[in-house]
């Protein structure tokens, strides 16, 4: 579907796509809805900024994985970091979801939602004592190692708690995953994981570690990655060493091909849930193990919107700014990463008609990295419009802060023609809670 304005042809995040399920925001009449519900009646009653989230997105997408590769059954444990709101947990746990981890307020938050112990993974470079003590005691499925220490700091955990735990070395495949640097976790120069000559040598120890069963293989190579072959590439090599441990007489029960699935932003064409396990399914059925996957942005990344409303408009003799009232606080993807956002007007032409304009869409924050978009063609919107800035379910609100002293956006959950806050707005006290003059 596209908007026409004055022969552009303005795409419509997601919109635009060949797959017309991508998502639950969708214009009905020229108002842009989520699900049964217009987003501008969300955003007046709400206030903005605001996340509004599709249930329906969401937990399809769980479930487009899950049908994909119902052949092998993998435990699909959502990848927590990607939106970490205890009401998404909740509705995917409850379709069946296991979650990823990589902290010990991870791990309280998993519990909290409901998460049954034993579909938690564990990753993260740095787990510390404490954080290994709480996940042992919990009873979690697996930790995926990344070093030689840190694998016998958790045998050191476990013999003192008298446990014997499970583990998987976390492989690092040395493979280009071509995404943006920030983001790629495969090659060898990155700090994640085991290369295959250490995990050999690791994997020679395990007769010495008696508290750690070493159970498994993990690898994730990246993240936004929207082509199969690096995942093959990875595989390939995993599954060969796999196969050459068995020979050695190591027998393992998991592996986790961790997440990474990328998604629509602009124009990108993401393979389909259905593609990816034709590509890597052959492979996968090579081994007889539990598989496990980790997928955290194909889930939760265009389940969401973040709605902010036109504060001013501010031309000068070379730009014009859309000064909005969210900010990089609130979604600091565009900052960081020079990610693409799509951004579109909840009343699909609405005043500007006829006319579009090449506009910075900008943040009140005192940055000049403070942007959502530059030089982006835009419908012309008027103060007190409002804008969604589309596919923001995953790193949005889970990477937002409260720099500038800016209170976090509230957090809504549409469900058909229900929508409820799953988060209230900071208020000022709230801020300043843990702080002692
Ligand atoms: N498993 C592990 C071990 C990970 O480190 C990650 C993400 C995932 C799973 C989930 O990856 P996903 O399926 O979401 O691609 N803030 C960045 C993304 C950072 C990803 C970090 N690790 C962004 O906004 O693009």
């Amino acid at each position: 579907m596209l908007i026409l304005i004055l022969g552009h042809q303005l795409p419509v995040a997601g919109i635009t796509s060949n797959n017309d399920n991508m998502h639950e925001f969708k214009y009905k009449e020229n108002k842009l809805y989520c699900e049964n519900m217009e987003v501008r009646d969300l955003a007046e009653k709400f206030g903005t900024p605001l996340y509004v989230y599709s249930y329906k997105t969401l937990t399809d997408h769980f479930l487009k994985l899950k049908t994909a590769f119902r052949q092998v059954s993998p435990l699909i444990c959502y990848s927590v970091k990607a939106n970490s709101n205890l009401a998404i947990l909740k509705a995917l746990v409850d379709k069946g979801a296991g979650l990823d981890i990589v902290s010990g307020g991870e791990l309280f938050r998993a519990l909290i939602a409901g998460c049954p112990a034993e579909r938690i993974v564990y990753a993260s470079v740095g787990k510390t004592v404490k954080e290994i003590e709480e996940a042992i005691k919990k009873g979690i499925l697996l930790f995926n190692v990344e070093s030689l220490p840190e694998l016998e700091n958790i045998n050191r955990v476990a013999k003192k708690l008298n446990k014997i735990t499970k583990v998987a070395i976390r492989i690092n495949p040395d493979v280009e995953a071509h995404t943006h640097h920030f983001i790629t976790t495969g090659k060898i120069t990155n700090k994640f994981g085991i290369d295959l000559s250490n995990a050999t040598k690791i994997l020679s120890l395990r007769r010495k570690l008696l508290n750690v069963n070493i159970c498994g293989l993990h690898m994730h190579i990246g993240s936004q990655i929207t082509k199969g072959a690096p995942f093959v590439q990875a595989l390939k090599k995993v599954i060969s060493f796999t196969i050459a441990l068995k020979k050695d007489g190591v027998k393992l029960e998991f592996l986790n091909m961790g997440g990474g699935l990328g998604i629509i932003y602009d124009k990108e064409t993401p393979q389909t849930a259905q593609e990816f396990a034709q590509k890597v399914l052959p492979l996968l059925k090579k081994i007889n193990l539990k598989i496990i996957f980790e997928p955290g942005r194909f889930i939760a990344g265009n389940a969401g919107i973040l709605v902010t409303k036109v504060l001013y408009i501010k031309n000068t003799p070379v730009r014009k700014f859309i000064i909005v009232d969210a900010g990089m606080n609130d979604l600091i993807r565009p900052a960081l990463y020079g990610a693409y956002h799509n951004i579109i007007p909840l009343e699909g032409i609405g005043e500007g008609i006829g006319k579009v304009e090449k506009a910075d869409v900008v943040g009140p924050i005192c940055e000049s990295g403070d942007f959502l978009a530059k030089e982006r063609l835009l419908p012309c919107v008027e103060e007190g419009d409002y804008l969604a800035v589309m596919s923001s379910g995953a790193y949005g609100f889970s990477m937002s802060s409260n720099y500038n002293s800016r209170r976090k956006a509230t957090e809504i959950m549409v469900r058909k023609d229900r929508a409820r806050v799953i988060r209230r707005r900071d208020t000022y006290q709230d801020m300043v809670r843990n702080e002692i003059i």
